[in-house]
């Protein structure tokens, strides 16, 4: 079953337990949570001490996205930190498949993303090396972009090379999804739809029930 992972990038900071205990109300089981570092993207976000004054009061999957320059470097503060998976930038790495064989090394579940102008090529060295692949649809950096609809046929590459390598990782999409344009992503055949603006603004359980319904009328034109 495809999962929505909410993005806490677009939480209201002020009161995020009670929004992510809706979260949990509403059977989200994927929590994605946004790392930034000033440096690899514009914007800075928040590290550790966030992550790890959620980690006891939730059982959502930490999925902690590092849009941070050289991750190898805060891989195991990460992990103490709480997160599930640590998804690294190939184009932030020095050492692409030692920082993956770290993340793996300390507990959590290795993926991989690239950004819109990455071509999928650039991470076919490492595809056995992960546990998920994350497809950027907007430049890393800021919630509340426009979906590039480009990037989705990385999708369905890496869909083949799945196929054709014997591999299991999922595949995750990021950035830009709203209740318009989910049920076309969901199409592609993605595993995991990430979506920040669209969950948060306004009513959280109406959206990520209107969300959950788009994607599973994925298959059927939108109306
Ligand atoms: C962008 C982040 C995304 C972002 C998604 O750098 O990686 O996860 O928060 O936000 P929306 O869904 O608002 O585009
Ligand atoms: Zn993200």
């Amino acid at each position: 079953m495809k999962q929505l992972a909410p993005s806490i990038l677009a939480a209201d900071f002020n009161c995020l337990g009670e929004q992510l205990q809706r979260l949990e109300q509403s059977g989200i089981q994927y929590l994605h949570i946004d790392v930034m570092d000033g440096m690899f993207v514009p914007s800075i976000s928040f590290g550790m001490p966030v992550i790890k004054s959620l980690r006891d009061r939730y059982k959502m999957f930490f999925d902690v996205h590092l849009m941070v320059e050289e991750p190898i470097r805060y891989i195991e503060a990460f992990r103490k930190a709480g997160a599930d998976g640590i998804t690294v930038h190939v184009e932030a790495c020095e050492d692409l498949t030692a920082t993956l064989k770290k993340i793996r090394e300390v507990g959590a579940k290795p993926a991989v993303s690239l950004c819109p102008e990455t071509a999928v090529k650039e991470i076919i060295p490492v595809l056995n090396q992960v546990d998920m692949v994350l497809v950027m649809s907007v430049h890393p950096g800021f919630g509340g972009q426009t979906l590039m609809p480009d990037t989705l046929n990385k999708i369905e590459q890496l869909k083949k090379l799945r196929e054709e390598k014997g591999l299991s990782y999922t595949i995750e999409i990021d950035g830009g999804v709203t209740r318009e344009n989910i049920r076309e992503v969901a199409s592609y055949g993605v595993d995991i739809i990430v979506a920040g603006t669209a969950v948060f603004r306004g009513d959280i359980a109406g959206n990520i029930d209107q969300l959950q319904t788009e994607i599973s009328m994925e298959g059927h034109n939108a109306s």
